[in-house]
């Protein structure tokens, strides 16, 4: 090292982002860090203050913390399994040892719960690192990343942060009958070429809500050439109706060995907070994903919490049905106040509020109401709202009325 230099530390400048982006990799430098919508603990945090203050004039204590309404993240209202909390404080007596890095039970449960092999199954710190993995590993310098143009944020920024090239597929139009903005399946196969190493499709979709069936999806993997992977992000599967026709890439697992699925235990399993998503597919893909797993990436608790929430199907029914019931409230009061609302079998639905949406959606925050903003997305004239329990929907439509009179 250089003497001179390392007698006189103060003489660098600091180095700005730029800087730094400039040395990062080629996908890197043009990247825009994940967006998480609003800075949910600065809110929770403002809205105690207000609290207090309210108590303090001699208010009802708190009353701004409980009135806050957080819709802005299609999380569920219902909270987990209580099994999954008994399995959490059972696990506190073993917290300065490491978690099992193969995550053994909770393999097993999921093999048993999907009826596939436990080679099958790769686990992750929630279902995004997957997505994100996924184009590490099969994606690079010019290669093809196909998806659709409203499809869940993290396609993009995976693809990119891979350096490989993004390909945006116009999604169904606007007005299509029944799936506006949704999936264009038929087009997203016209535009996989050669260069083409990974498709991603979620289903159903987040920020959309929209969804492709099983015969249109079966068509779809019967035209995909076997040298492009097929990730299929099921984030929702669960909270989709019995009785809808959304497609789910299980069945089509033994005869696709290109077809990879991811869920997680973030929404109808009400486990956000542990951050645990799993990816089934081919035991040959699973080996070589391995490769870059971090080891131990799923923790303790979150290990024994997820295998016991398996074990609890009534629980798991019962925010499925939860959520369908308020799911129609919301749809049919939003309807009734004339505003669009796209189809969704999800925890959230996305409205149309029209050219007013920022306005709204700064009167709602500052109400304590969050909602998810969609300009990112390129939707500026929508909201997307989680589905909350009845109480939360009320103070939400409450709120909307007050804002839009
Ligand atoms: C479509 C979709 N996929 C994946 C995820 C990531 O979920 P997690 O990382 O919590 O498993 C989300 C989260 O909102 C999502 O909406």
């Amino acid at each position: 090292m250089n003497a001179a230099r390392h007698s006189e530390p103060d003489s660098q400048p600091v180095r700005d982002e730029a800087w730094f982006a400039a040395r990062a990799s080629r996908g890197v430098q043009g990247l825009k860090a994940y967006d998480p919508g609003h800075d949910l603990v600065a809110f929770r945090r403002r809205f105690a203050a207000q609290g207090c203050a309210s108590a303090a004039e001699g208010r009802m204590p708190g009353a701004a913390v409980e009135s806050l309404v957080e819709l802005g993240s299609n999380e569920n209202p219902y909270g987990p399994s209580p099994a999954a909390r008994a399995a959490i404080v059972d696990q506190l007596q073993s917290l300065h040892r490491y978690p099992d890095p193969l995550g053994a039970d909770l393999k097993r449960a999921l093999a048993k719960t999907h009826g596939v092999a436990t080679a099958q199954i790769l686990l992750g710190n929630g279902s995004h690192e997957l997505l994100m993995q996924l184009a590490q590993v099969f994606a690079g310098a010019d290669d093809e990343v196909v998806f659709s143009r409203y499809g869940f944020a993290v396609f993009a920024l995976a693809t990119q942060a891979a350096g490989a090239q993004r390909v945006i597929v116009d999604a169904l139009a606007g007005d299509h009958p029944t799936m506006p903005l949704g999936h264009d399946l038929d087009a997203i196969a016209a535009a996989i070429t050669e260069r083409t190493k990974l498709v991603y499709l979620a289903n159903p979709n987040n920020p959309t809500g929209t969804w492709f069936g099983r015969e249109a999806f079966a068509a779809f993997m019967a035209n995909v050439p076997a040298h492009v992977i097929v990730v299929m992000d099921e984030a929702y599967a669960e909270m989709a109706e019995a009785e809808s026709d959304v497609a789910t890439a299980l069945p089509l697992l033994d005869a696709h060995s290109n077809l990879v699925l991811t869920r997680t235990f973030s929404k109808a399993h009400g486990l956000a907070g542990l951050r645990v998503g799993y990816l089934l597919g081919a035991p040959g893909l699973v080996a070589v994903m391995e490769r870059l797993r971090e080891s131990f990436n799923v923790n303790g608790p979150a290990l024994a919490a997820c295998e016991a929430a398996l074990g609890d199907d009534a629980h798991l029914q019962s925010a499925r049905e939860r959520n369908a019931q308020q799911r129609a409230v919301l749809v049919d009061a939003f309807a009734r106040r004339g505003l669009h609302v796209y189809p969704s079998q999800t925890n959230f639905v996305m409205v149309r509020f029209g050219p007013d949406t920022a306005r709204i959606e700064a009167e709602l925050s500052a109400r304590g109401v969050v909602l998810r903003p969609m300009g990112g997305y390129g939707l500026p004239e929508c909201l997307r709202v989680t589905v909350g329990n009845a109480d939360e929907n009320r103070r939400l439509l409450a709120a909307i009325d007050e804002v839009r009179s």
